[in-house]
């Protein structure tokens, strides 16, 4: 068995174990922002954590309304300039710790008094020892090039993270629930792994969503490229109308992620007009109408709402790019001129 299909059936034990290992943690980290008056938050992460950022993004600005950005490393790095951090939490994600445009943004904000934050799987990394606080994912050592486990922990540490913030009691209860709706996800392995072999051959595709599930579509896109080199795009479907619509013709792959929820009527209407563009279709959902527009679809568990179908979508994500890797016959733990700890400036 591959590296990677192991650290996906890893998850539901990694989810548990890091929010317990977090929950004192989080609690002082919302004692020191409760006592702070903090008007933004600028995240800043690379690749697969950077995605694990956005879904931090529209979870932090959709349950507490304080507006995200995402950090542009450069600013500093390259361009040499500094940045108004002093009211806002600055978090930097990356499952090695290593990543130096990081921990350049932690220490911007560190030298202008801001609340310093390191999400990484490693105790001992520079960005844990650069932070203030740090929420350690403990994922366990990930071996795959490609990131999973890392990935899903980074998303539950900054939703519990939210949720704590916000003092939300019904968001907390709702996320307890995400161990048990990713072991529910791992039951589709078998229909996975028999439906990808229609896509052996594919070179290109898209990746669709909306809101919340938009982070997925980003990573979806990004384990496509790197465990099975097919160029895989992502985009919003908010955006997809603006221009890139114009790409599609007939069997143009489509991967769209459209569970129940808020997202649902645009994701209908863009699958609407991709079916009358004679696209073909593959569908991640829970709702029946849904599932069946896709050529190929796939029935993720009902999450109930866009907080916790982001888990669900990526863990459908994550086995489908491993297994498409596999029937290629490619060995998605060591992708073609990468390693497994990237180093940017
Ligand atoms: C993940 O599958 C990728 N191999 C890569 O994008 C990775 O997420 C990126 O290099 C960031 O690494 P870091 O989280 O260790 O900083």
């Amino acid at each position: 068995m591959v590296k990677m299909w192991e650290e996906i059936c890893e998850q539901p034990a990694a989810l548990k174990r890091c929010l317990e290992t977090n929950r004192e943690v989080i609690n002082m980290l919302v004692e020191a922002l409760d006592s702070h008056d903090i008007s933004s938050v600028v995240i800043a992460a690379r690749g697969t954590s950077d995605h694990a950022g956005i879904y931090g993004k529209y979870v932090i600005e959709s349950t507490l309304g304080i507006p995200v950005a995402l950090a542009a490393p450069s600013v500093v790095t390259v361009y040499g300039k500094s940045l108004k951090l002093k009211n806002s939490l600055v978090i930097g994600i990356s499952q090695s710790g290593k990543a130096a445009d990081v921990l350049e943004i932690i220490r911007e904000g560190n030298k202008q008094g801001a609340i310093t934050v390191a999400i990484t799987n490693f105790n001992d990394s520079p960005l844990a020892n650069e932070a203030s606080y740090h929420l350690y994912t403990d994922a366990g050592l990930e071996k795959s090039v490609a990131a999973t486990k890392t990935f899903t922990t980074q998303m539950y540490l900054l939703a519990n993270l939210a949720a704590v913030w916000a003092k939300d009691a019904d968001m907390q209860q709702q996320l307890s629930k995400v161990p048990d709706l990713v072991s529910k996800t791992l039951e589709l392995s078998d229909v996975i792994k028999e439906k990808v072999q229609r896509y052996r051959y594919m070179n290109e595709c898209f990746v669709l969503a909306r809101g919340m599930n938009y982070s997925i579509a980003m990573e979806t896109a990004l384990k496509i490229q790197e465990t099975c080199y097919i160029r895989a795009r992502a985009y919003a479907v908010s955006d997809f109308h603006h221009g890139p619509f114009a790409m599609i013709d007939k069997d143009m792959p489509v991967i769209l992620l459209a569970p129940e929820g808020p997202s649902l009527k645009d994701n209908e209407e863009m699958i609407h007009k991709l079916k009358d563009a004679g696209a073909e279709l593959v569908i991640f959902s829970d709702k029946d109408e849904i599932l069946e527009l896709g050529t190929t679809s796939f029935r993720i568990p009902k999450a109930g709402s866009d907080l916790l179908s982001p888990f669900c979508n990526a863990v459908v994500a994550q086995m489908f790019a491993c297994n498409l890797s596999l029937a290629r016959g490619l060995n998605p733990d060591s992708p073609r001129g990468l390693s497994k700890v990237t180093i940017t400036k």
